[in-house]
């Protein structure tokens, strides 16, 4: 048994042996330590379950990843990253799920993460059609506190779209999945030239081979492949006008379409879309990432640009976790 385990690593919720804390012992827990329940949610990689500890009763989802898959598919470098980030994510209080521990078996991998109750942001979107302005705000106002958090950690999501944001019991925004991030500073392994050991050239920024969903994904990985906190934010403007519309700014039959719209910056906004919302989207759907708002702000001080932006009239945004949500409507 480990005396402590990395100290990056919240594990609040194992259990403790002996009188004297200061000598606790914390057990690894284990997939006995967990009833399964069903699947709430799949990726390519990974299957999230429902489970239950059974010490303390309460619920997680657990993301379950098949070692042999990984291997095969070559997404180790990934997973791992997943994991980094959630233990640099841990000490967030609000807007992100949280990691509580890992453990493995022969065969998986296991994430024990906090349990978003009311699932992903996107059906909640496709159920209603489209969200009222008050709603858009405050969604919008969190998912900008949750990325002022992530950048100011030099993280960038890369993969921001509204099925990774999920909401809590209380409605609130938990960003997710974070198996396509990259941490500033690092030398990027999931970056197909590293892998395969090829020549780069002079950039002083490696290109990622990673490219994000279609729709979400920003002109400046489509083009050259370097993305930049600014790539979020690109994807919060798509999430933005999907809120009032509906349906995100640049739709097509094919793939090869989307990115030609998005890289044209190729969008409409349809009838009785918010003027308001519309020019914030209008500034954050700009095809040079430096020139978007916010991206020249300090990281330090989180996006006053885009607070500022009269969008978010009447938002506190040192409050908003402790608010109760609008209704969806
Ligand atoms: N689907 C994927 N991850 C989830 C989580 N943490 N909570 C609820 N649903 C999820």
């Amino acid at each position: 048994q480990k005396q402590n385990q990395s100290h990056s690593q919240n594990n609040s919720q194992e259990p403790i042996e002996g009188q004297n804390s200061n000598q606790a012992v914390r057990h690894k827990r284990s997939p006995k330590d967990f009833i399964f329940g069903k699947v709430i949610g799949e990726g390519s990689f990974s299957t999230v379950y429902l489970a239950k500890d059974i010490h303390t009763n309460k619920e997680y989802a657990i993301k379950v990843c098949e070692k042999r898959h990984i291997i095969k598919e070559r997404k180790t470098q990934y997973v791992k990253r997943e994991k980094e980030v959630l233990n640099m994510l841990a000490n967030a209080k609000h807007y992100f799920v949280r990691l509580f521990c890992t453990f493995q078996d022969v065969e998986r991998l296991y994430f024990v993460l906090s349990y978003a109750k009311n699932g992903e942001l996107l059906p909640h979107i496709t159920k209603n059609g489209s969200f009222d302005i008050e709603c858009t705000k405050f969604y919008s106002a969190e998912i900008l506190r949750g990325l002022e958090y992530l950048h100011g950690l030099g993280i960038i999501h890369r993969d921001l779209k509204p099925e990774n944001i999920l909401l809590d019991d209380k409605m609130h925004a938990l960003i997710t999945d974070f198996g396509s991030a990259k941490i500033l500073g690092e030398p990027d392994q999931t970056d197909s030239s590293s892998q395969d050991h090829r020549e780069t050239s002079t950039r002083t920024q490696r290109r990622n081979s990673f490219v994000g969903t279609a729709q979400y994904v920003s002109p400046e990985l489509l083009s050259n492949k370097i993305s930049s906190p600014a790539s979020d934010l690109w994807a919060f403007g798509c999430i933005i006008y999907q809120m009032v519309a509906g349906l995100p700014p640049f739709r097509s039959r094919s793939e090869y379409q989307i990115f030609q719209k998005i890289l044209q910056v190729d969008y409409e906004v349809p009838d009785g879309f918010c003027e308001v919302a519309r020019n914030l989207v209008g500034l954050l759907l700009v095809r040079e990432p430096s020139q978007r708002l916010g991206a020249n702000d300090k990281q330090s001080i989180g996006y006053t640009s885009i607070r500022a932006h009269p969008f978010f009239n009447g938002i506190d945004f040192e409050k908003l976790h402790e608010q109760t949500p609008p209704p969806i409507c």
